[in-house]
């Protein structure tokens, strides 16, 4: 702008008018800012066509110069580079700012001139792997925003310490670990990832496939959560979380409280502190379809086999003469051990004694707590679970049938 105004004025027949030494210094005043409008303009239009990662080339170009000599600096890679993993269909350039990353004695270097820690690259190298699949970000761009590009909703946000600070989460790559699992997700363990390792037990011990189908097994009374990540975050409801409004912060308030995101919903509060859940959290979002080419697949597919143990204690739950207190959910709170059915939760008593406990407890038999009960089984039986009459005396047959088990387990155990 200011430089079309001074060609305006030095145009101007009525300046000639104007004498000597006031006229030329005007002049000059005059062409000096135009010259300095132009710079600023042509600083402008170079900074945006300069690619971003020139300044750190330059940088890296003198700590290689610095440290290993002049020869080994000419030779530093300069303009765009990039990892191009065809059969994945993927272009990374993080290596344009990354120059560091498989290079030996840059590992006190300031980022992004780094040597990358090497564990995670002996399994996987770089050339093969690129940068994105593990760290997120995005591939194609060359400028820092970009590339490192924080989305709110989980999209492909870079997932580095800053993240885990601002979730508050002390090991400042746990969410890298959620992009391990895309992968390793039919490990059972997975080393370097021990946060997932983590939920993946949670998922075991807590019993969710009681309720929920994953990888094809498991019960239907909760929705199936094997792509549960590829969940659009349009779908949720934010407005009860205090904390960041985001699908990763959906899935942690969930976990702690379902009961207040569906107030009559079924699945259990299983009292998970903020560290278990955040784990749960994280392997719940990395359920999602990657499309991979085979070799991008870690070893055999299906490897989380269950145990023979864990299989069979899952079909007991399922199929066992206790199934009905899994139909019923009665085992969201309630172990019926004789029967082989266990509650993560154990919010209330074994059921295995109630033909016992109930008299002791209620001043009366079984049959008659269960027609017309009192306590949280009032609540639980007129808000919760309906049950007719055949099926509260069902309950209560099978109640007996647990007891019997339950007191032939004691005498065995005596003798
Ligand atoms: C334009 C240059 C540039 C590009 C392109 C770039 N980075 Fe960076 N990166 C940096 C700089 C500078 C830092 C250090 C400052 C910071 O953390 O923002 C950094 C830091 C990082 C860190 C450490 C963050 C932490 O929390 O300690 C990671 C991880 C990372 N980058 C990964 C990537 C990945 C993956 C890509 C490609 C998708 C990428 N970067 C692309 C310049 C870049
Ligand atoms: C197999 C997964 C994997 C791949 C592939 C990978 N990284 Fe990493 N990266 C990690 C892990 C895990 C860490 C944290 C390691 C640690 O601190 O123990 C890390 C750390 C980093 C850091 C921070 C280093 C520090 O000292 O703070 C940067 C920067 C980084 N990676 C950049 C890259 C770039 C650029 C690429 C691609 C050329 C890449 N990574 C490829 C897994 C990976
Ligand atoms: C793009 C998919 C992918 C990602 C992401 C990925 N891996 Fe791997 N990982 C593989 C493949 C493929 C192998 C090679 C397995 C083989 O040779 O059978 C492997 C091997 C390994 C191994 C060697 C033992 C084994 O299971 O074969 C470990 C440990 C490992 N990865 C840990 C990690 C960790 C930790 C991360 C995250 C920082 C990670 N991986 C991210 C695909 C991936
Ligand atoms: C007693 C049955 C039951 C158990 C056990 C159970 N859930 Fe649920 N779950 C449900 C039901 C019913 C819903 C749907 C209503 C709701 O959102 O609470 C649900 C919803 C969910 C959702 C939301 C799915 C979505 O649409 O995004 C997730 C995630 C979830 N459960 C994870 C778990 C995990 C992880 C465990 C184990 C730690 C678990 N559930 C154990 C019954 C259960
Ligand atoms: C939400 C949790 C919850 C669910 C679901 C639940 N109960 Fe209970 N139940 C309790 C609690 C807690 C008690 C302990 C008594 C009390 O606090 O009032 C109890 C007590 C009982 C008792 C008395 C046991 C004794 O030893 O005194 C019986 C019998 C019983 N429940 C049967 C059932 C059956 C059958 C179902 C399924 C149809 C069921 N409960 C579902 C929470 C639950």
């Amino acid at each position: 702008m200011g430089f079309f105004l001074a060609l305006g004025s030095v145009a101007d027949p009525s300046a000639q008018d104007l004498g000597g030494f006031e006229l030329s210094r005007d002049r000059l005043l005059l062409w000096c800012s135009a010259l300095l409008v132009l710079l600023v303009c042509a600083f402008v239009v170079w900074d945006e066509v300069s690619p971003g990662y020139l300044p750190y080339q330059k940088e890296f170009h003198r700590l290689v110069e610095d440290r290993f000599g002049p020869e080994r600096a000419a030779a530093t890679p300069m303009g765009l580079q990039q990892i191009w993993l065809e059969s994945a269909d993927r272009v990374d350039r993080c290596v344009s700012c990354h120059l560091g990353v498989t290079w030996e004695g840059l590992e006190d270097a300031e980022q992004p001139m780094t040597s990358h820690p090497s564990a995670p690259l002996e399994n996987h190298p770089v050339e093969k792997f690129g940068c994105t699949f593990c760290h997120g970000g995005q591939g194609y761009a060359t400028e820092l925003p970009a590339a490192h590009g924080w989305v709110a909703h989980w999209e492909e946000p870079l997932l580095d310490s800053q993240l885990s600070e601002d979730y508050r989460i002390q090991n400042k790559w746990a969410f890298l670990q959620a992009n391990c699992n895309t992968c390793h997700r039919f490990d059972r363990e997975t080393e370097g990832a021990p946060i997932v390792n983590r939920g993946k037990q949670l998922i075991r011990d807590k019993g969710c496939r009681a309720c929920h189908i994953i990888d094809g097994r498991g019960g239907s009374i909760g929705p199936d959560l094997t792509r549960v990540g590829e969940k659009s975050p349009e779908q949720y409801d934010y407005s009860r979380l205090t904390s960041i409004q985001s699908l990763y912060s959906w899935q942690v308030a969930h976990l702690q409280n379902p009961k207040s995101f569906a107030a009559d919903t079924v699945m259990p509060d299983f009292g998970l502190n903020t560290a278990d859940a955040n784990a749960l959290a994280l392997v719940l979002m990395s359920w999602r379809d990657q499309d991979l080419p085979a070799e991008y697949l870690p070893g055999a597919i299906l490897r989380d086999i269950p145990t023979p143990e864990e299989a069979e204690r899952e079909r007991i739950m399922r199929e066992g003469e206790g199934r009905f207190f899994v139909e019923k959910t009665c085992f969201v709170c309630h172990d019926v051990s004789s029967l082989g059915i266990v509650s993560a939760t154990k919010i209330g008593p074994d059921l295995a004694q109630a033909v016992a406990d109930a008299p002791r407890r209620f001043g009366r038999t079984l049959d008659s707590f269960m027609m017309e009960p009192t306590g949280t089984m009032a609540v639980v039986l007129s808000k919760q679970i309906k049950l007719t009459d055949e099926e509260k005396l069902e309950a209560v047959r099978l109640m007996k049938i647990a007891y019997e088990k339950y007191q032939e387990s004691q005498t065995e155990s005596e003798d």
